[in-house]
């Protein structure tokens, strides 16, 4: 059995949508890194770029200048591949978290299938354990993604929480709550092989304690909310809001 108050909740601040806004007009504001410093300072424990393929929002400069200039980890998330390797090996971040990525969805949609691409992904990842980084796969809360995720040696799951905050987030709570339930079940299945669990997308003030509560969780992803928050709030006032949540839903 873990301890929740003593396994630390971890925050990482997801800046891509900082790049989103900059890039609506070109130019140079707002910066993701000085968002990303901020974020820091307001006591994220580390922070998450997503490097899309057709880099609408994080570019390779950006990247660039966060592994420059952060003092806490950088969780690099990128699609399987090539090109997206060979940028993770060169600037060899923390952790790289790899997503599926489609060019006309509007977010990572759904969780990555490792279960029917065991094994390229044992293969892509390889180098990436053999360079120092940590890899995390982002799953949808299904035990055959969890066990493919183990055998091709991963070292951390992000489970999908999208559909359950979603489900919250509209009022359909018979199917939060069974999300919810998923979402346990995998946690400690997961845990339970050895694998560090995370949890990401589509998290808000809200929805954040139950999935916070989890004992087996160990860190969480969050992005779209914080950015948006910020406009009304400031950014470090939403980061300080939602680790006190986190903290009172661990506590
Ligand atoms: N985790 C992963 C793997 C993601 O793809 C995203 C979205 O880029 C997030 C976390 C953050 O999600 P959100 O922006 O909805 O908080």
């Amino acid at each position: 059995m873990i301890d929740a108050k003593k396994n630390k909740l971890r925050l990482g601040v997801n800046i891509d949508h900082v790049a989103t806004v900059r890039n609506a007009r070109g130019g140079a504001y707002p910066d993701p890194l000085r968002a990303a410093l901020l974020a820091e300072s307001a006591g994220a424990d580390g922070i998450t770029a997503h490097l899309r393929e057709d880099r609408r929002h994080i570019t390779d400069k950006d990247i660039d200048a966060l592994m420059d200039g952060l003092s806490v980890p950088l969780n690099f998330e990128m699609a399987a591949t090539d090109e997206m390797q060979k940028i993770a090996l060169r600037h060899k971040p923390h952790a790289v978290c790899v997503v599926p990525e489609k060019r006309e969805e509007r977010t990572t949609e759904g969780g990555l299938e490792v279960a029917r691409e065991e094994n390229k992904l044992a293969h892509f990842i390889a180098p990436l354990r053999d360079a120092g980084c940590r890899v995390s796969i982002f799953i949808a809360a299904e035990m055959k993604q969890i066990e493919a995720a183990h055998r091709i040696g991963a070292d951390i799951i992000e489970l999908h929480v999208g559909p359950y905050c979603d489900a919250f987030t509209e009022g359909h709570f018979d199917k939060s709550d069974a999300e919810l339930e998923k979402l346990r079940e995998m946690s400690v299945a997961a845990h339970g092989l050895g694998l560090e669990v995370h949890a990401g997308h589509g998290i808000t003030y809200d929805t954040v304690k139950p999935i916070a509560a989890f004992p087996e969780v160990m860190e969480l992803n969050i992005g779209h909310f914080l950015i948006g928050e910020a406009i009304f709030d400031g950014l470090e006032n939403a980061i300080e809001k939602m680790r006190a949540l986190m903290d009172e839903a661990r506590g």
